[in-house]
């Protein structure tokens, strides 16, 4: 059986930039409360452009195939993760297959919020190992601020988020390294508390004045509740990865946390009792861009070199469903 590893990965986000004093003129906030509660100082913005994830993602894209020196021709399977769709039907790996010009091979859309992009790895994996592609493009894009609620009512999700995509080529390799294991898990008991209700196929006349004054087409947030468990969660499927690779935490290299909050990653970083310097943050320049955030994450990792050939790099995911998850990978 073949290993599989990331061959390179590149991210795109959009020009325009959202800083906390541009959002406190916009609601009752101030750049002083998001920086103290999240860590976050600006995001980017797909603004006016009426630019998709789709977009996003075949601009990543592009410039990660430049860097490989592949052509797009050799890309045999596509896993796109997000969860803010250009389409409620179909999914935008459609889309991007089209706009990338990808002839007729298979697209696969993971909605798994902001452990898209660990569930989508896993994915590759399979069939890399399996032998049924040998060049699968993995995405994780989100244009999260044309949804979101940019008044005082809401303030407690509208500062957390930004846009954003990555793309990696996942691929088959003979040498002893790469993706060592993922895990991944769900609990919907949770759904409630982290969650956009419409659009839906559930009821009838869900488009109506009174369902959008209460403001269901955004998403809802407990945010104390999606701290608890995160913290707990990130913790654990770290060490679930670990174990299973006969690893501890003393083999860290690189810990890759979706970043959805710099004082989650921290205090994931103080209960796995690893140094900072292990753990990778960038919330501050891009927010929570979901399913992007991890790809957004590791490609400046690796810019920086803080990641070399040979480390136990894990990424690890955690958002809502709860759905969270780890991969191991053995750079
Ligand atoms: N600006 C100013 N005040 C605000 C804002 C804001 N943007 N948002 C909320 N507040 C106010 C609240 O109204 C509340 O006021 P009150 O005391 O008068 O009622 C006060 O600040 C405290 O509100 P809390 O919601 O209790 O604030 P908390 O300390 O919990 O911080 C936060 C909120 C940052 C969202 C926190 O709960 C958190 O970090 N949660 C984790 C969730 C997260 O990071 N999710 C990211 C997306 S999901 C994911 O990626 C996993």
């Amino acid at each position: 059986m073949k290993n599989s590893f990331i061959k390179d990965i590149a991210f795109y986000v959009p020009d325009e930039i959202l800083t906390n004093d541009d959002l406190s003129k916009m609601m009752d906030t101030s750049d002083e409360w998001i920086k103290t509660r999240t860590g976050i100082e600006k995001r980017h913005t797909t603004g006016d452009t009426n630019m998709g994830p789709a977009d996003l993602a075949v601009k990543a894209s592009d410039q990660l195939l430049d860097k490989i020196g592949i052509d797009k021709s050799e890309i045999d399977f596509v896993v796109f993760a997000t969860s803010t769709p250009d389409y409620y039907v179909p999914g935008s790996g459609a889309l991007f297959q089209e706009k990338m010009g990808l002839e007729n091979i298979g697209v696969l859309d993971i909605r798994q919020g902001c452990s898209g992009f660990t569930y989508a790895l896993s994915v590759a994996d399979k069939f890399i190992k399996t032998e049924t592609y040998k060049n699968i493009l993995v995405i994780g894009a989100e244009v999260q601020t044309t949804q979101l609620d940019y008044d005082d009512e809401g303030r407690g999700t509208a500062v957390l988020f930004g846009d954003g995509a990555a793309a990696c080529l996942v691929a088959p390799t003979d040498e002893k390294r790469g993706i060592l294991s993922a895990h991944l898990h769900s609990d919907g008991k949770y759904i409630d508390d982290l969650s956009s209700l419409y659009p839906s196929s559930k009821y009838k006349d869900i488009i109506n004045e009174e369902n959008i004054q209460k403001r269901q087409h955004h998403i809802y947030m407990n945010g104390r509740e999606v701290f608890k468990h995160a913290v707990r969660r990130f913790k654990e499927v770290i060490l679930e990865g670990l174990e299973s690779n006969g690893l501890n935490v003393n083999d860290i290299d690189m810990v890759i946390p979706h970043q959805a909050n710099f004082r989650i990653t921290e205090t994931v970083q103080k209960h796995l009792g690893v140094d900072q310097d292990k753990v990778f943050s960038n919330i501050h320049n891009y927010g929570n861009t979901t399913a992007a955030s991890i790809g957004i994450a590791l490609t400046e990792a690796l810019d920086q070199k803080k990641i070399k050939k040979g480390d136990i790099v894990v990424l690890a995911s955690f958002g809502a469903g709860f759905q969270w998850g780890s991969v191991v990978i053995k750079w």
